[in-house]
Protein backbone atom coordinates (compact mmCIF):
# COMPACT_ATOMS: atom_id res chain seq x y z
CA UNK A 1 0.00 0.00 0.00
CA UNK A 2 1.28 3.23 -0.67
CA UNK A 3 1.36 5.93 2.05
CA UNK A 4 1.10 9.06 2.82
CA UNK A 5 4.06 11.46 3.15
CA UNK A 6 5.11 12.06 -0.24
CA UNK A 7 2.77 14.50 -1.32
CA UNK A 8 3.25 13.52 -5.29
CA UNK A 9 1.74 10.41 -4.49
CA UNK A 10 -2.13 9.74 -5.68
CA UNK A 11 -3.92 7.96 -3.57
CA UNK A 12 -6.77 5.89 -4.93
CA UNK A 13 -10.12 5.31 -3.04
CA UNK A 14 -12.36 2.75 -4.42
CA UNK A 15 -16.16 3.49 -3.57
CA UNK A 16 -18.92 1.26 -3.96
CA UNK A 17 -22.29 3.06 -2.98
CA UNK A 18 -24.13 -0.60 -2.65
CA UNK A 19 -27.81 -0.49 -1.91
CA UNK A 20 -30.28 1.47 -0.14
CA UNK A 21 -28.83 3.95 1.77
CA UNK A 22 -25.82 3.01 1.23
CA UNK A 23 -25.12 5.71 -2.18
CA UNK A 24 -26.20 8.73 -0.25
CA UNK A 25 -23.95 8.09 3.21
CA UNK A 26 -20.91 7.50 0.32
CA UNK A 27 -21.68 10.54 -0.99
CA UNK A 28 -21.46 12.41 2.76
CA UNK A 29 -17.96 10.57 3.01
CA UNK A 30 -16.38 11.61 -0.20
CA UNK A 31 -17.64 15.37 0.17
CA UNK A 32 -15.88 15.30 3.33
CA UNK A 33 -12.55 13.26 2.18
CA UNK A 34 -11.92 15.63 -0.40
CA UNK A 35 -12.58 18.50 1.77
CA UNK A 36 -9.69 16.86 3.72
CA UNK A 37 -7.90 16.13 0.70
CA UNK A 38 -8.40 19.88 -0.22
CA UNK A 39 -7.32 21.27 3.17
CA UNK A 40 -4.04 18.29 4.11
CA UNK A 41 -2.74 18.95 0.65
CA UNK A 42 -3.63 15.35 -0.33
CA UNK A 43 -4.30 13.86 -3.88
CA UNK A 44 -7.11 11.28 -3.22
CA UNK A 45 -8.81 9.93 -6.30
CA UNK A 46 -12.22 8.41 -6.62
CA UNK A 47 -13.20 5.08 -8.57
CA UNK A 48 -16.61 4.24 -8.27
CA UNK A 49 -17.55 0.45 -8.53
CA UNK A 50 -20.65 -2.01 -8.15
CA UNK A 51 -21.43 -4.09 -5.67
CA UNK A 52 -24.67 -6.11 -4.06
CA UNK A 53 -28.10 -5.28 -5.05
CA UNK A 54 -26.75 -2.81 -7.46
CA UNK A 55 -24.64 -5.09 -9.29
CA UNK A 56 -26.81 -7.79 -9.53
CA UNK A 57 -29.26 -5.29 -11.11
CA UNK A 58 -26.97 -4.28 -13.98
CA UNK A 59 -27.26 -8.05 -14.56
CA UNK A 60 -23.73 -9.26 -13.21
CA UNK A 61 -23.03 -11.15 -9.81
CA UNK A 62 -22.99 -9.29 -6.49
CA UNK A 63 -19.58 -8.37 -6.65
CA UNK A 64 -18.00 -8.48 -10.21
CA UNK A 65 -14.73 -9.27 -10.75
CA UNK A 66 -13.36 -5.89 -12.07
CA UNK A 67 -15.01 -4.59 -8.42
CA UNK A 68 -12.71 -7.20 -7.30
CA UNK A 69 -9.97 -5.99 -9.13
CA UNK A 70 -10.32 -2.35 -8.61
CA UNK A 71 -10.74 -2.98 -4.59
CA UNK A 72 -6.99 -4.87 -4.84
CA UNK A 73 -5.23 -2.03 -6.55
CA UNK A 74 -6.57 0.65 -4.32
CA UNK A 75 -4.87 2.14 -1.58
CA UNK A 76 -8.58 1.75 0.28
CA UNK A 77 -12.03 0.94 -0.04
CA UNK A 78 -15.17 2.75 1.28
CA UNK A 79 -18.57 0.76 1.04
CA UNK A 80 -21.98 2.03 1.66
CA UNK A 81 -24.32 -0.75 2.15
CA UNK A 82 -25.44 -3.81 0.69
CA UNK A 83 -28.78 -5.71 0.50
CA UNK A 84 -32.58 -5.16 -0.80
CA UNK A 85 -35.71 -6.91 0.09
CA UNK A 86 -35.68 -7.36 -3.55
CA UNK A 87 -33.87 -10.22 -3.61
CA UNK A 88 -35.28 -11.65 -0.77
CA UNK A 89 -36.18 -14.38 -2.74
CA UNK A 90 -32.71 -15.37 -3.19
CA UNK A 91 -31.02 -18.18 -1.95
CA UNK A 92 -28.03 -17.22 0.37
CA UNK A 93 -25.64 -17.97 -2.60
CA UNK A 94 -26.69 -15.45 -4.70
CA UNK A 95 -28.26 -12.43 -2.23
CA UNK A 96 -26.60 -8.85 -2.56
CA UNK A 97 -24.72 -9.98 0.59
CA UNK A 98 -22.56 -12.61 -0.85
CA UNK A 99 -21.41 -9.48 -2.42
CA UNK A 100 -19.85 -7.76 0.92
CA UNK A 101 -18.72 -11.04 1.81
CA UNK A 102 -16.45 -12.53 -0.88
CA UNK A 103 -15.10 -8.67 -0.78
CA UNK A 104 -14.39 -9.21 2.95
CA UNK A 105 -12.53 -12.71 2.20
CA UNK A 106 -11.28 -11.56 -1.32
CA UNK A 107 -9.22 -8.28 0.17
CA UNK A 108 -8.26 -11.02 3.37
CA UNK A 109 -9.36 -8.13 5.57
CA UNK A 110 -9.36 -10.03 8.77
CA UNK A 111 -9.82 -7.81 11.56
CA UNK A 112 -12.81 -5.65 11.91
CA UNK A 113 -12.60 -2.40 14.14
CA UNK A 114 -16.23 -1.15 15.10
CA UNK A 115 -15.85 1.71 17.68
CA UNK A 116 -19.20 2.91 19.95
CA UNK A 117 -19.14 6.05 22.36
CA UNK A 118 -21.32 7.92 24.08
CA UNK A 119 -21.05 11.56 22.41
CA UNK A 120 -21.70 14.68 23.63
CA UNK A 121 -25.38 16.23 22.90
CA UNK A 122 -26.07 12.47 22.09
CA UNK A 123 -26.84 11.76 26.04
CA UNK A 124 -30.65 11.22 25.35
CA UNK A 125 -30.83 10.05 21.88
CA UNK A 126 -30.27 5.79 23.58
CA UNK A 127 -32.17 3.87 25.60
CA UNK A 128 -30.19 4.38 28.39
CA UNK A 129 -29.80 6.36 31.21
CA UNK A 130 -27.13 9.21 30.33
CA UNK A 131 -25.71 8.25 34.24
CA UNK A 132 -25.36 5.03 32.49
CA UNK A 133 -23.92 5.51 28.95
CA UNK A 134 -21.88 8.17 30.70
CA UNK A 135 -18.00 7.66 29.74
CA UNK A 136 -18.92 4.76 27.61
CA UNK A 137 -16.02 4.37 24.43
CA UNK A 138 -15.60 0.89 23.36
CA UNK A 139 -14.56 -1.32 20.43
CA UNK A 140 -15.49 -4.49 18.87
CA UNK A 141 -12.65 -6.37 17.36
CA UNK A 142 -14.54 -8.51 15.30
CA UNK A 143 -12.95 -11.33 13.41
CA UNK A 144 -14.54 -10.95 9.69
CA UNK A 145 -13.08 -14.10 7.37
CA UNK A 146 -13.67 -16.80 9.51
CA UNK A 147 -16.25 -18.72 11.85
CA UNK A 148 -20.41 -19.54 10.62
CA UNK A 149 -20.43 -16.88 7.78
CA UNK A 150 -17.83 -19.31 5.87
CA UNK A 151 -17.55 -22.19 7.15
CA UNK A 152 -18.13 -25.62 5.32
CA UNK A 153 -20.65 -27.74 4.84
CA UNK A 154 -23.20 -25.44 4.23
CA UNK A 155 -26.55 -25.46 3.12
CA UNK A 156 -29.98 -26.84 2.99
CA UNK A 157 -30.91 -30.30 2.53
CA UNK A 158 -32.15 -31.48 -0.98
CA UNK A 159 -35.60 -32.16 0.93
CA UNK A 160 -35.80 -28.90 2.35
CA UNK A 161 -36.16 -30.66 5.90
CA UNK A 162 -32.67 -29.72 7.57
CA UNK A 163 -29.82 -27.19 6.97
CA UNK A 164 -26.27 -27.03 7.87
CA UNK A 165 -23.63 -23.82 8.80
CA UNK A 166 -20.74 -24.43 10.14
CA UNK A 167 -18.98 -22.52 13.05
CA UNK A 168 -14.81 -23.17 12.56
CA UNK A 169 -11.77 -21.52 13.11
CA UNK A 170 -8.08 -22.31 13.18
CA UNK A 171 -5.48 -21.59 15.82
CA UNK A 172 -3.89 -19.06 13.40
CA UNK A 173 -6.82 -17.20 12.27
CA UNK A 174 -7.66 -16.48 16.12
CA UNK A 175 -4.04 -15.67 16.42
CA UNK A 176 -3.96 -13.15 13.94
CA UNK A 177 -7.13 -11.05 14.90
CA UNK A 178 -6.25 -11.33 18.68
CA UNK A 179 -2.75 -9.78 18.21
CA UNK A 180 -4.72 -6.91 16.79
CA UNK A 181 -7.30 -6.61 19.35
CA UNK A 182 -4.37 -6.51 21.90
CA UNK A 183 -2.40 -4.02 19.97
CA UNK A 184 -5.25 -1.69 19.90
CA UNK A 185 -5.71 -2.30 23.62
CA UNK A 186 -2.10 -0.97 24.40
CA UNK A 187 -3.18 2.17 22.40
CA UNK A 188 -6.40 2.29 24.86
CA UNK A 189 -7.25 1.75 28.47
CA UNK A 190 -4.88 -1.54 28.11
CA UNK A 191 -8.77 -3.64 29.30
CA UNK A 192 -9.61 -6.80 26.71
CA UNK A 193 -12.72 -8.77 26.90
CA UNK A 194 -12.35 -11.59 24.57
CA UNK A 195 -16.27 -12.78 24.51
CA UNK A 196 -16.98 -16.83 22.95
CA UNK A 197 -19.39 -19.41 24.30
CA UNK A 198 -16.81 -21.78 25.46
CA UNK A 199 -19.39 -23.14 28.02
CA UNK A 200 -21.32 -24.93 25.38
CA UNK A 201 -18.86 -24.66 22.17
CA UNK A 202 -15.78 -26.53 21.00
CA UNK A 203 -14.85 -23.95 18.95
CA UNK A 204 -15.10 -21.06 21.64
CA UNK A 205 -12.52 -23.40 24.01
CA UNK A 206 -9.98 -23.13 20.91
CA UNK A 207 -10.92 -19.37 20.56
CA UNK A 208 -10.55 -18.92 24.55
CA UNK A 209 -6.86 -21.15 24.96
CA UNK A 210 -5.73 -19.29 21.90
CA UNK A 211 -6.52 -15.67 23.22
CA UNK A 212 -5.12 -16.73 26.14
CA UNK A 213 -1.84 -17.72 24.84
CA UNK A 214 -1.53 -14.79 22.69
CA UNK A 215 -2.38 -12.52 26.09
CA UNK A 216 0.74 -13.72 27.55
CA UNK A 217 2.53 -11.76 25.00
CA UNK A 218 0.72 -8.74 26.16
CA UNK A 219 1.27 -8.99 29.61
CA UNK A 220 0.10 -5.12 30.10
CA UNK A 221 -2.90 -5.94 28.84
CA UNK A 222 -5.66 -7.20 31.33
CA UNK A 223 -7.60 -9.86 29.31
CA UNK A 224 -10.81 -11.09 30.76
CA UNK A 225 -13.11 -13.52 29.65
CA UNK A 226 -16.91 -13.71 28.88
CA UNK A 227 -19.56 -15.66 27.92
CA UNK A 228 -21.59 -13.79 24.79
CA UNK A 229 -24.75 -13.67 26.62
CA UNK A 230 -22.99 -12.03 29.74
CA UNK A 231 -21.74 -10.13 27.60
CA UNK A 232 -24.84 -8.90 25.78
CA UNK A 233 -26.35 -7.89 29.08
CA UNK A 234 -23.12 -6.13 30.24
CA UNK A 235 -23.05 -4.14 27.26
CA UNK A 236 -26.92 -2.99 27.79
CA UNK A 237 -26.58 -2.50 31.69
CA UNK A 238 -22.45 -1.22 31.77
CA UNK A 239 -21.58 -0.02 28.59
CA UNK A 240 -18.41 2.03 30.09
CA UNK A 241 -17.13 -0.70 31.66
CA UNK A 242 -15.81 -2.42 28.16
CA UNK A 243 -12.80 -1.00 26.18
CA UNK A 244 -11.76 -3.54 23.47
CA UNK A 245 -13.86 -6.54 22.94
CA UNK A 246 -12.25 -9.57 20.63
CA UNK A 247 -15.36 -11.80 19.35
CA UNK A 248 -15.46 -14.00 16.25
CA UNK A 249 -17.58 -13.04 13.36
CA UNK A 250 -21.18 -13.81 14.03
CA UNK A 251 -21.05 -12.77 17.93
CA UNK A 252 -19.72 -9.40 17.14
CA UNK A 253 -22.22 -8.84 14.06
CA UNK A 254 -24.75 -9.07 16.96
CA UNK A 255 -22.83 -7.19 19.84
CA UNK A 256 -22.03 -4.62 17.11
CA UNK A 257 -25.69 -3.68 16.57
CA UNK A 258 -26.56 -3.97 20.37
CA UNK A 259 -23.37 -1.01 20.48
CA UNK A 260 -25.32 1.21 18.28
CA UNK A 261 -28.36 0.97 19.78
CA UNK A 262 -26.90 1.82 23.59
CA UNK A 263 -24.64 4.47 21.85
CA UNK A 264 -28.52 6.27 20.59
CA UNK A 265 -28.34 4.51 17.26
CA UNK A 266 -26.52 2.21 14.05
CA UNK A 267 -26.25 5.19 12.17
CA UNK A 268 -23.55 6.48 14.21
CA UNK A 269 -21.19 2.91 13.71
CA UNK A 270 -18.47 3.57 11.48
CA UNK A 271 -15.74 0.37 11.08
CA UNK A 272 -12.53 -0.57 9.96
CA UNK A 273 -11.27 -3.83 8.14
CA UNK A 274 -8.02 -4.81 7.70
CA UNK A 275 -5.62 -7.40 6.69
CA UNK A 276 -2.71 -7.41 4.58
CA UNK A 277 -3.52 -5.25 1.78
CA UNK A 278 -6.26 -2.39 0.81
CA UNK A 279 -8.40 -1.99 4.07
CA UNK A 280 -12.13 -2.02 3.47
CA UNK A 281 -13.97 0.63 5.57
CA UNK A 282 -17.94 0.84 5.63
CA UNK A 283 -20.23 1.86 8.30
CA UNK A 284 -22.04 -0.70 10.38
CA UNK A 285 -25.77 0.23 9.50
CA UNK A 286 -27.25 -1.94 6.76
CA UNK A 287 -28.93 -0.37 3.48
CA UNK A 288 -32.13 0.50 5.19
CA UNK A 289 -34.07 0.36 2.25
CA UNK A 290 -37.19 2.12 3.97
CA UNK A 291 -35.07 4.94 4.49
CA UNK A 292 -33.67 5.20 0.70
CA UNK A 293 -33.76 8.40 -1.31
CA UNK A 294 -35.33 10.69 1.56
CA UNK A 295 -32.37 11.89 2.84
CA UNK A 296 -32.77 11.01 6.43
CA UNK A 297 -30.08 8.61 6.68
CA UNK A 298 -27.44 9.39 9.65
CA UNK A 299 -24.63 9.74 7.71
CA UNK A 300 -21.86 9.81 10.51
CA UNK A 301 -21.28 6.00 10.76
CA UNK A 302 -20.33 6.91 7.03
CA UNK A 303 -18.31 9.68 7.91
CA UNK A 304 -16.67 7.96 10.85
CA UNK A 305 -15.54 5.15 8.51
CA UNK A 306 -13.76 7.75 6.07
CA UNK A 307 -11.92 9.08 9.36
CA UNK A 308 -10.83 5.39 9.54
CA UNK A 309 -9.58 5.21 5.94
CA UNK A 310 -7.45 8.15 6.69
CA UNK A 311 -6.00 7.19 10.25
CA UNK A 312 -5.49 3.72 9.38
CA UNK A 313 -6.34 2.54 5.90
CA UNK A 314 -3.56 5.60 4.82
CA UNK A 315 -1.80 6.45 7.66
CA UNK A 316 -3.00 10.02 8.13
CA UNK A 317 -3.71 10.46 11.72
CA UNK A 318 -3.70 13.98 11.68
CA UNK A 319 -6.70 14.17 9.17
CA UNK A 320 -8.86 11.13 10.66
CA UNK A 321 -9.05 12.82 14.18
CA UNK A 322 -9.98 16.19 12.53
CA UNK A 323 -12.49 14.34 11.06
CA UNK A 324 -13.73 12.66 14.38
CA UNK A 325 -13.20 16.31 16.09
CA UNK A 326 -16.03 17.69 13.09
CA UNK A 327 -18.09 15.41 14.14
CA UNK A 328 -17.86 15.74 17.94
CA UNK A 329 -18.19 19.62 17.30
CA UNK A 330 -21.50 19.18 15.03
CA UNK A 331 -23.21 17.16 17.21
CA UNK A 332 -22.46 19.19 20.09
CA UNK A 333 -23.68 22.07 18.45
CA UNK A 334 -26.85 20.43 18.42
CA UNK A 335 -27.03 19.48 14.83
CA UNK A 336 -28.22 15.77 14.32
CA UNK A 337 -30.58 13.83 11.94
CA UNK A 338 -33.59 12.99 12.73
CA UNK A 339 -32.82 8.87 13.93
CA UNK A 340 -31.37 10.37 17.33
CA UNK A 341 -33.30 14.19 17.54
CA UNK A 342 -36.31 15.36 16.66
CA UNK A 343 -36.86 17.67 14.91
CA UNK A 344 -33.35 17.39 12.96
CA UNK A 345 -31.90 18.16 10.22
CA UNK A 346 -31.34 15.59 7.07
CA UNK A 347 -28.29 13.96 5.29
CA UNK A 348 -27.33 16.62 3.33
CA UNK A 349 -27.65 19.50 5.96
CA UNK A 350 -25.75 17.48 8.35
CA UNK A 351 -22.95 16.68 6.00
CA UNK A 352 -22.86 20.25 4.83
CA UNK A 353 -22.31 21.37 8.65
CA UNK A 354 -19.40 18.73 8.80
CA UNK A 355 -18.28 20.34 5.37
CA UNK A 356 -18.35 23.68 7.00
CA UNK A 357 -16.99 22.81 10.32
CA UNK A 358 -13.75 21.87 8.90
CA UNK A 359 -13.86 24.58 6.38
CA UNK A 360 -13.92 26.88 9.41
CA UNK A 361 -11.00 25.34 11.02
CA UNK A 362 -8.87 25.04 8.14
CA UNK A 363 -9.59 28.12 6.47
C1 LIG B 1 -22.54 -6.05 9.01
C2 LIG B 1 -23.71 -6.53 8.21
C3 LIG B 1 -23.25 -7.66 7.27
C4 LIG B 1 -22.71 -8.78 8.14
C5 LIG B 1 -24.33 -8.18 6.31
C6 LIG B 1 -24.88 -7.09 5.43
C7 LIG B 1 -23.84 -9.32 5.48
O1 LIG B 1 -24.74 -6.93 9.04
O2 LIG B 1 -21.54 -5.64 8.41
O3 LIG B 1 -22.63 -6.07 10.23
O4 LIG B 1 -23.49 -9.59 8.66
O5 LIG B 1 -21.50 -8.83 8.32
MG1 LIG C 1 -24.42 -6.47 11.07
Amino acid sequence: MRRAGDPADQMKIVVMPGDGIGPEVTIAAVRVLTRIGEIFGHAFTFEETLIGGAAIRASQAPLPKETLAAAKGADAVLLGAVGHPDFDHLPPSDRPEVGLLLLRRGLGVFANLRPARAWAGLEDAGPLKSSVLRGTDLIVVRELTGGLYYGKPRGLAADGQSAVNTMEYSRGEIERVAHVAFKLARTRRKKLVSVDKANVLEVSRLWRDVVTNVGKEYPDVALTHEFVDAAAMKLAFAPSAFDVMLTENMFGDILSDEAGAVCGSLGLLPSASLGYGAGLFEPVHGSAPDLAGKDVANPVGAILSASMLLSDGLGLRAEGAAVVAAVERTLAAGIRTTDVATPGVGTRAFTDAVVNDLGSRFP
